[in-house]
């Protein structure tokens, strides 16, 4: 069988994210055929165009892991009904040079969640917005809103609260068929 490599790109530097922790949860429960690679932004400078012709090491860094997997998922928080300022720092750095994303081609999903009831839609139609264009094919079904995270995992990051656990498997098995269709 084939294994696809899977960048989940983590949209929150806090230590007890509830992001960080729904990557952790979708890694444990993807099926074989993907493998998923969780990618924090903790080290990632802010993007400058004046510095692309000679780009830091955290650029670098970041653009290959992306260029060497085969798909991404953005695992994003809502700020102010968009998306984090790291997340989108990431966003600009990838997407560049011109005409060189290092997303472009890569299958692409979405996943959102706040604490509050709306479950980050506000940021995923922010991302919806931006990455038309500097990635692959966007995975339209099923769209992911996981609202009231905040009682859904215990300190250890494990899933207590079970409703939650189908969302994501579903979520996580329509990614790996949407990544066999396009990575054939
Ligand atoms: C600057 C800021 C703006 C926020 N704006 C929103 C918002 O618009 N909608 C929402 O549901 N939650 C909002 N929140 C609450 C976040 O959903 C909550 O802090 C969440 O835990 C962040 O994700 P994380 O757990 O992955 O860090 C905001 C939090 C911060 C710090």
């Amino acid at each position: 069988m084939t294994t696809h490599s899977v960048a989940v790109i983590v949209g929150s530097l806090r230590k007890q994210s509830f992001s960080l922790r729904i990557a952790q949860a979708l890694a444990k429960l993807a099926p074989a055929s993907l493998k998923l690679n969780i990618v924090t932004l903790n080290d990632l400078s802010f993007f400058n165009q004046d510095l692309e012709a000679n780009p830091p090491a955290d650029w670098v860094k970041f653009r290959e892991t992306v260029q060497g997997s085969d798909a991404v998922i953005f695992v994003a928080p809502e700020y102010n009904r968009s998306v984090s300022g790291v997340l989108k720092n990431a966003i600009d750095v990838g997407s560049r040079p011109y005409g060189k994303s290092s997303f472009l081609g890569k299958p692409t999903g979405i996943v959102t969640s706040s604490p509050g009831p709306i479950g980050g839609l506000g940021a995923a139609l922010a991302l919806r917005q931006t990455l038309p264009g500097i990635t692959g094919p966007i995975l339209p079904q099923p769209e992911i809103y996981l609202n009231a995270v905040g009682d859904a995992f215990d300190e250890h990051g494990e899933i207590i609260k079970e409703s939650i656990r189908p969302v994501l498997q579903a979520y996580i098995d329509a990614f790996a068929a949407w990544v066999a269709l396009h990575k054939k």
